[in-house]
């Protein structure tokens, strides 16, 4: 199988071609743009592990860019492609919707529209929990209303929703949404909370903390996560239209106080915690339902808060060691 995955040194990206490489048989693809929305040692970092094995072949691309991509999906001819090449974060596109617009939707129009030309078998694309907006019925179910997300960033996979929606439509190309979760793990992502907590309390920094903390998130561990997409990939969308949505989510709400308490034992380090009020675009709370994913892969995620975090601090004070950071 000829798999293509885009985005593959950002903190999903990564850790998914990681594990399909595993299987020599896959041959993986990936495409990145670098881009330095956050430290770029750290994507480099990932690219030079997944150039370890044989069966990986990375090109480095804008997606935005169809001159590029176009050229790519043709000397390629892909049987599979998943789509996490985004503009990640809610409060960058606060300050910078500009560059989710081009990598977001015009970015995101060229994937579609180039599965569409090369016949791709199954289009898998990354949306988020960002898409329910501030909900007050919990847990989340795909099928709950979507029409109001809080931020650029959310509206922009709204979008990709329903563009890819009627492209399996008319062009009965088979296409999965997953919405994931708060992803947190090692090779996490620096502009995400564990990351900055961590990092705060290691150099005795106080943390920021949003609406004085009172936040709910369903984190869902990145070997979660990876199990969910590697699930999908054989399981494309059969029906009429064939077109599906599934939550990625463990379906275990923390409060993001538990959270820090966790960090802080791993440090055996307490915070000191600037407070701040609730970001413009934030949403109080998310908890996804996993049930349709459960009943359709037999997806089972496995790890809880206190481990992950452990394995998260562990690497994280591993890989600032060995880079002198
Ligand atoms: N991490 C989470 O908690 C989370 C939650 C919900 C949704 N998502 C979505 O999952 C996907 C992966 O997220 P992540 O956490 O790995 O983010 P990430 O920023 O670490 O990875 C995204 C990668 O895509 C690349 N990229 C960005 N724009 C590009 C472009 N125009 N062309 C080519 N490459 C481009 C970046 O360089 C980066 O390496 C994204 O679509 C994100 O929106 C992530």
């Amino acid at each position: 199988m000829k798999i293509l995955v885009t985005g593959c040194i950002g903190f999903i990206g990564y850790h998914l071609c990681h594990k399909l490489l595993e299987n020599s048989k896959n041959k993986i693809f990936g495409i990145d743009n670098i881009n330095n929305y956050y430290d770029v040692n750290l994507k480099k970092n990932r690219l030079q592990q997944l150039k370890k094995f044989d069966n990986f072949i990375f090109k480095k691309i804008d997606i935005s860019n169809n001159v590029s991509l176009s050229n790519n999906f043709k000397k390629n001819k892909y049987d599979i492609v998943i789509n996490l090449a985004a503009q990640a974060g809610v409060r960058y596109s606060i300050e910078n919707p500009k560059i989710y617009f081009q990598s977001n939707l015009e970015g995101f129009f060229n994937i579609i529209e180039n599965s569409r030309i090369f016949k791709i078998k199954h289009l898998i694309h990354a949306s988020t929990s960002s898409v329910y907006g501030d909900t007050k019925k919990y847990p989340t179910k795909e099928t709950d209303n979507t029409d109001n997300p809080l931020s650029f960033y959310a509206a922009t996979k709204k979008s990709n929703e329903v563009m890819a929606y009627s492209y399996s439509n008319i062009y009965k190309l088979p296409i999965t949404i997953l919405r994931f979760f708060t992803v947190y793990g090692p090779y996490g992502r620096p502009d995400m909370s564990l990351y900055k907590f961590t990092e705060s309390i290691i150099k005795n920094k106080p943390i920021n903390l949003f609406n004085n903390g009172d936040h709910v998130r369903d984190f869902t561990y990145i070997s979660d996560v990876i199990q969910g997409i590697t699930k999908i990939i054989y399981l494309k969308p059969k029906q009429k239209i064939p077109y599906q949505i599934f939550n990625v989510s463990s379906n275990n709400p923390k409060s993001l106080k538990f959270f820090i308490k966790e960090i802080e034992k791993n440090c055996n380090k307490v915070s000191t915690k600037k407070l701040l009020k609730l970001q413009k675009g934030d949403v109080h709370k998310t908890h996804g339902s996993n049930t349709k994913l459960k009943n359709y892969s037999n997806f089972k995620p496995q790890v809880k808060v206190s481990e992950g975090i452990n394995k998260f601090v562990k690497w994280f004070n591993k890989f600032y060691k060995d880079n002198h950071i």
